[in-house]
This record gives structure tokens, C-alpha cells and sequence, in this order.
């Protein structure tokens, strides 16, 4: 028998045109939820909808850091489905670069698309999740509890975005909305396909640190992420959850054998 996690259950996934939002919506959907694509490129969400049902599945192209554009995919969203009872906040990028190198334009953007457009909609759908005891996931990284060589941006953001899901875990928690976060290390995307195809060292490096000996795949990541927007995951709030491989239980220091 296939167990249906999500059946009538409406899940708002931003940034599901690929990668781990994409993973996200094929595994929420997969499982009985009625998905809301999400993103800025039309195309792509259409390709990711091309493969789901399409009596439960709503594109919705919206730029997150545009708080109209967000209160419209909302409104449709609850228009088209009638409910929302689960929240990936998954939209975000960064770049790469010493922190006296990269522009202001790309502290900017790093901010905005990770913490103000994921402000933006959790301040939007809050008040739905109210109402229906509803669950936020907020795809943070490894980046967001501890600091990296050259990643300075990203890091602030997420680490925001980590502290953030804690602090909405208390204030919310009562109200019977649970807020988790995914810590992901190294996934295979089209966020790093382009820089790991010019310099595949940096994947060896990653594969040498991580535990595992390897990266991850978007799929990898949606299956926790759906644990944690499931019931299965009742009494879990507030939790960073790193999706490692190990790397974060490392201490750093060199081999000793
Ligand atoms: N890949 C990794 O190694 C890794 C590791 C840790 C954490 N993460 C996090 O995982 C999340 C997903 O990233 P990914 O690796 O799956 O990369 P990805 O394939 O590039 O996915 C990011 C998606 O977000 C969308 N997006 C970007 N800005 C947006 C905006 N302002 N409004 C709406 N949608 C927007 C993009 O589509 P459009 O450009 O079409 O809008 C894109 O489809 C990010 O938060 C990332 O920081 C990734």
C-alpha cells in the first residue's frame, strides 16, 4: 500500500523550478500533496509540472523578493486550493568570493533572496498555517552554522535564515505551527553544476571532507525535508538539521592515521 504523507495537504514550495525545490515538489507531490511551483522562469516550472499531476499541481511565477508578486501567488494559491498547510522556503543563491572583493549589488541580492524574500512569504502565509496547524521548512545550508573561506554573504544570510527558523519555533510553536530548517552540505544542482564542471577539484575537496566521500542529490534532501513537513515529525521544531554526509560532525583537524 502507498503511504499518501500529504494527501489533502497544499504545499507552497519557492524555487521549485530546480534543484532541491524541484526534488521537493516530485517527492510532496509524490506522496498525495497538492504542490504550488514556484520561481521566476516560467519554463521551468512548466517542465517540473510536466511530470506531476496536473489537477494538483499550480504554477505560480513570482519573484519572492517582490512583495506583490508574493501576496499574488498567496491569494491564487489559496484560490486554486483552498488551504495551505506546508511552506518550503527553499528559494536562494550566493555567491563566491573574498568579502572585500564581491560588490554591495551582491551582498544585495544575497540578502534579499534569502532573507527578504523568505520574510516576504513566511509573513504572507504565517496566518494560514494558523489556521490549519500547518509546518514551515526553510532550506538553510551547512553555510548557515558555521563560517567558510570566501562564502561571507551566503553565510550571514543563512546563518540568519537558520536563526530565524529557532526563533519562529518559539513564537509559533504554541499556536501549533512547527519550523524546521535543513542544513544541506554539497548537492549536485544547477546552483554549482557551471563551477564544478570549470573546476572539478573543488569537488574532490568536498568528497574528501565529507564523511560520506561524496556529494548529495537534490532527491537526498527532499526526503528529509519531507519528514519534516510530515506528521512523523509531530515533535520536531525548531531543529537545523544538517544533511552532511558527516561533515559537520568532523572536528576539522587533520587525519591522525
Ligand atoms: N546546491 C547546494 O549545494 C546547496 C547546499 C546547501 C543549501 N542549498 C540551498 O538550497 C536551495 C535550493 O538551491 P539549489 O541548489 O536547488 O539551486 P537551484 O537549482 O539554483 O535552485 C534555486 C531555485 O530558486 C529559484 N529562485 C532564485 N531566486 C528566486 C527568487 N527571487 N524568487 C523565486 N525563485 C527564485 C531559481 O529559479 P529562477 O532563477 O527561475 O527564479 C531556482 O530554480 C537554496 O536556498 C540554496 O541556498 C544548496
Amino acid at each position: 500500500m502507498t503511504n499518501l504523507r500529504f494527501e489533502d495537504k497544499v504545499a507552497i514550495i519557492t524555487g521549485s523550478g530546480s534543484g532541491i525545490g524541484a526534488a521537493t515538489a516530485r517527492r510532496l507531490g509524490g506522496e498525495g500533496a497538492k504542490v504550488v511551483l514556484n520561481g521566476r522562469t516560467r519554463a521551468k516550472l512548466e517542465k517540473i509540472a510536466g511530470g506531476m499531476n496536473p489537477e494538483r499541481t499550480l504554477i505560480q511565477v513570482a519573484d519572492i523578493v517582490v512583495a506583490d508578486d508574493v501576496d499574488r501567488m498567496v491569494t491564487e494559491a489559496i484560490r486554486w486550493f483552498g488551504r495551505i498547510d506546508i511552506l518550503v522556503n527553499n528559494a536562494g543563491a550566493g555567491d563566491t568570493g573574498g568579502f572585500l572583493d564581491l560588490s554591495i549589488e551582491q551582498w544585495r541580492q544575497t540578502i534579499d533572496v534569502n532573507l527578504n524574500g523568505t520574510f516576504n512569504v513566511t509573513r504572507r502565509v504565517l496566518p494560514q498555517l494558523i489556521e490549519t496547524k500547518g509546518c514551515i521548512v526553510n532550506v538553510s545550508s551547512v553555510s548557515g552554522l558555521g563560517g567558510d573561506y570566501g562564502f561571507g554573504f551566503y553565510d550571514t544570510a543563512k546563518g540568519g535564515l537558520s536563526n530565524l527558523t529557532r526563533s519562529l519555533a518559539q513564537e509559533f510553536g504554541r499556536k501549533g505551527v512547527r519550523v524546521n530548517a535543513v542544513n544541506p552540505s554539497v548537492t549536485f544542482t544547477e546552483m554549482n553544476k557551471e563551477a564544478f564542471e570549470r573546476y572539478p577539484e573543488i569537488v574532490v575537496q568536498f568528497e574528501d571532507r565529507i564523511a560520506l566521500g561524496r556529494g548529495a542529490q537534490p532527491e537526498e534532501v527532499a526526503s528529509v525535508i519531507a519528514f519534516l513537513a510530515s506528521s512523523d515529525a509531530s515533535f520536531v521544531n525548531g531543529v537545523n538539521l544538517p544533511i552532511d554526509g558527516g561533515l559537520s560532525a568532523a572536528t576539522g583537524q587533520p587525519r591522525f592515521a
